[in-house]
């Protein structure tokens, strides 16, 4: 047999369950004596509920009960003298309504159609008090986040642009985006007499969901068994456990038999988070040859009067050129919305989309290429943290996307590439984030038929953590890859993360790595062979002859201090060819060409297909995607997928990512940086560059539809 080498295009380990219908998700569940719980939003933006009506619901056919904040029963985690209160809104536990949609009721019924029905039955009474959902009319209560982690950051002089000979000053627009996974969140719980429970819920991270309904409940951690085998996508939606998880859980202790709560599509667009809608400020300055003298970056986002949000939206401005000066200013400005959360490339896809259009738009005031100004500032080590890169391959990611693309094709003057009626363009644009890595532990266990399972605490939500996992151990093991299975989405299993921030691979990877070399180390010792030897061994004979049924070990791998001494980020630059009609303003993307210094490539079609997804999500962000609320009442608008256009099909061109694929030497025994956000950092940029570029409309305000244009 073939060794599997790291970077091998196994196809999905799961993908078969995965489009047969086998695999099973939260929503799937069977359990004895199911009811079905249905959300009753708030009809008033703001003020309180001061009286509600369930007496009609309580009479319809097949109702269990109906949760009001007048009937609650109280959740341990919500009192003011909790031991680890609940973060965030606390539903049924006081009648305020911070928000429309906010949930107010909870109705339980025997099937999920006779909830619905019950729910519209359900009456509220409201004071209501002002609210504000506009966020241009309340930009100025901009404030600095209390979590004391966004300071004002100054390198050198602030705002010193203002100084230089050649100047970008332009405000970017970001609407709110929803992530409108496939999958609707739905939790199923089940009690297990008055201290146990299980939960089957559309997780990220399984151990902190176990921690947040531990502490809500007042629970023994291992007493409460989180179960999320099968995510169908969440793109940051499911790194927090959100106020319907939880009121999933006091239900069914209620009721006294398992409820299974699932959000509505509308409900998507009030209870889960978004992409905060936010302002940035870019001021740029250069010389007339193009040396950056300073960079100035500003940035409001909306966040909710109830529960701050913050994200880096300003952090890539500080790292990602060489400047002597720069400066970031990030505020937040509350809102009666609910409360944003991290979505794909959280903070850096919003903070690059406006970096990288103004430094497009230095490149024509100096009459540059825009890849020629780019390398003209190349960050030779990280000028915020003044550390040396762990590995930076940024300008073979120029060179290689430039030749993929045509650049050479690409024509200075905007507007002067044509193909037939269409105005063609090309444009690029960068990304990069934080290449984490935490403490993760695996146990893995060779059993007597030589079949090897690994289990670990991760999740998948989509991007073939097993898949990379299996890799990863038939490599060090020398084992095919059908020999192998990698459990994970139970909160049971060994320490990991949670899947967010691009870590995963870094960490369970690592931890994979580790404890695959820990068990070949001692199958190699029972045989009488030194550790290191390339010797081929039957691990069968091995147990056999020595009488074991099977092999176990567990072991727990995480950043060493060596690693600590330098900056890691993953990078990537992306290209984009578009055409744009200059008589109905229609934009159409081409091709999109995703360059990736991602370290090495553990699995390279799952990774290929992340980095097609999260340019698809760019697409959304950058032609297609506005959640808009109407201020006079302060409800969404579009709260649904016919009106909030995600992108189809017939939008997307040929994608296609090139990996550099040289492992980074510090972060981890492995080598990965990860792929998740930086699929999505950049491309928006990348898109309206092209269209600028294309058409000479310069569109700072997203998302960039055909009105725009024409
Ligand atoms: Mo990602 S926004 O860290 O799930």
């Amino acid at each position: 047999m073939n060794k599997i080498v790291l970077g091998e295009p196994l196809n999905r380990v799961d993908g078969r369950l995965k489009v047969t219908g086998g695999a099973k998700y939260s929503g799937e569940y069977k359990q004895p004596g199911l009811t079905y719980g249905v959300l009753v939003p708030a009809t008033i933006t703001s003020g309180t509920v001061t009286a509600m009506d369930t007496r009609a619901a309580e009479r319809a056919p097949g109702v269990v009960a109906v949760i009001t904040v007048f009937n609650a029963p109280a959740v341990p985690g919500f009192q003011k003298d909790a031991v680890k209160p609940v973060r965030g809104l606390k539903l049924f536990n006081d009648n305020k309504v911070y928000f429309n949609g906010q949930p107010i009721a909870l109705v339980i019924a025997e099937t999920f159609e006779r909830a619905t029905y019950a729910a519209k039955l359900v009456t509220a009474t409201y004071a209501e008090t002002p609210f504000e959902t506009s966020f241009e009319k309340n930009f100025d209560k901009g404030v600095v986040p209390n979590n004391g982690q966004y300071k004002d950051y100054v390198r050198g002089l602030a705002d010193a642009y203002k100084n230089a000979p050649v100047i970008v000053e332009e405000d970017y627009k970001l609407p709110s985006e929803m992530h409108n996974p496939m999958e609707l969140h739905v939790t199923i719980a089940a009690w297990v007499g008055d201290d146990e429970v299980h939960v089957y819920t559309k997780s990220q991270g399984v151990m902190g969901s176990q921690r947040s309904v531990a502490n809500a409940f007042g629970l023994a951690t291992e007493k409460v068994h989180i179960h999320s085998r099968f995510v169908g996508g969440a793109f940051g939606s499911s790194l927090r456990t959100w106020p319907h998880e939880i009121a999933a859980v006091q239900a069914a202790k209620l009721v006294k038999r398992p409820v299974k709560l699932t959000l509505t599509r509308e409900q998507m667009f009030t209870s889960v988070g978004y992409r905060p809608l936010t302002i940035q400020k870019i001021g740029l300055g250069a010389t007339l040859d193009g040396k950056l003298v300073g960079i100035t970056h500003e940035s409001h986002s909306q966040t909710a009067v109830y529960e701050e949000f913050t994200e880096n939206a300003v952090a890539v401005s500080r790292f990602l050129y060489a400047s002597a000066n720069a400066n970031t200013r990030y505020r937040v400005v509350p809102l009666n919305v609910g409360v944003p959360c991290p979505m794909r490339g959280p903070g850096e896809a919003t903070g690059a989309f406006a970096l990288e259009s103004a430094l497009d738009e230095l490149s024509y005031k100096l009459g540059m290429d825009p890849i020629a100004l780019r390398l003209a500032n190349y960050a030779e080590t990280d000028p915020e943290r003044n550390l040396p890169w762990s590995s930076k391959y940024v300008k073979e990611c120029y060179a290689l996307g430039a030749s993929r693309i045509g650049w050479d094709q690409r024509l200075a003057h905007p507007g002067s590439l044509r193909d037939g009626e269409w105005l063609v363009g090309y444009g690029m644009g960068c990304g990069a984030f934080g290449a984490h890595r935490s403490a993760t532990t695996v146990r893995i266990r060779l059993s007597a038929d030589g079949r090897v399972v690994l289990w670990s605490a991760t999740s998948d939500i989509g991007p073939g953590t097993g898949t990379a996992m299996t890799v990863i151990a038939a490599n060090i093991l020398g084992l095919p890859a059908d020999k192998i299975s990698f459990e994970l989405g139970d909160s049971g299993f060994p320490t990991a993360p949670t899947q967010g921030g691009s870590q995963t691979v870094s960490s369970v990877g690592s931890a994979v790595h580790d404890v695959c070399v820990a068990l070949r180390g001692r199958l190699y010792e029972l045989s009488g062979l030194p550790v290191d030897s390339t010797t081929d061994i039957d691990y069968v004979r091995v147990l056999k002859e020595h009488g074991l049924p099977e092999l176990e070990l567990s072991g727990e791998s995480k950043p060493d201090a060596e690693a600590q001494k330098y900056s890691s980020y993953s990078f990537s630059a992306h290209f984009a060819k578009v055409a744009v009609h200059p008589l109905t303003g229609q934009v159409r993307v081409r091709q999109l060409i995703a360059v990736v210094d991602a370290g090495k490539v553990i699995s390279h079609k799952t990774a290929s297909s992340q980095m097609i997804g999260g340019a698809v999500g760019g697409i959304g962000m950058v032609l297609t995607e506005e959640a808009v609320i109407d201020d006079r009442f302060g409800k969404y608008i579009n709260g649904n997928l016919a009106d909030y256009h995600v992108p189809v099909n017939a939008d997307i061109p040929d994608i296609e990512a090139i990996f550099i694929d040289k492992p980074d030497p510090y972060i981890n025994p492995i080598g990965t940086k990860g792929v998740g956000e930086i699929s999505l950092i950049g491309v928006a940029a990348a898109v309206a560059n092209a269209v600028y570029n294309a058409c000479g409309k310069r569109i700072r305000e997203l998302p960039i539809t055909p009105d725009k244009l024409i």
